[in-house]
């Protein structure tokens, strides 16, 4: 009995490590150039830009980013409420409060820290949770989105 329990035993681990192992020797990493924002622009404006995300990085009918630079970092997310499928902008392109220090969902309110994507105020159902974050980088002076797969 105890040989039984402990070939199924090994038997269930090899499977999971043989998963890990093809997941993680699939997994890639994807760039793909965000056509027409120069980061040189996006260092000169307080507004956030949104950008058509690839295919491949679309769910539902959800298919941009929007991206921006606070004391000289880059921050990107996906442009979708956490509460509802909408866009936070509701495609007006103009994601900040008046006072450009909190992200705001147009539809319903809910306010998001521009650093983290944490949602600070809004409905319960917001309360806590985060918007998705993208993955931005610089080169030269072209944006780059990278994704892992
Ligand atoms: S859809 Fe964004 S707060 Fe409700």
């Amino acid at each position: 009995m105890n040989n039984v329990l402990s070939r199924t035993t090994r038997r269930h681990f090899r499977g999971k490590i043989r998963r890990l192992f093809s997941e993680k020797s699939a997994s890639r990493t994807e760039r793909y150039p965000i056509d027409d924002i120069l980061a040189s622009e996006l260092e000169r404006t307080t507004e956030a830009v949104s950008f058509v995300l690839p295919e491949q990085m679309c769910e539902d009918f959800m298919d941009e980013g929007f991206v921006f630079i606070r004391d000289g970092k880059i921050y990107a997310y996906k442009n979708k409420c956490v509460h509802v499928t909408l866009p936070l902008d509701l495609d007006d392109s103009d994601f900040f409060s008046e006072e450009k220090d909190v992200l705001v969902c147009k539809a319903h309110g809910a306010t998001y820290a521009p650093t983290t994507g944490v949602c600070l105020s809004g409905p319960p159902k917001c309360k806590g949770r985060r918007l998705a974050r993208l993955r931005v980088e610089r080169e030269g002076d072209e944006l780059v989105l990278v994704s892992h797969h």
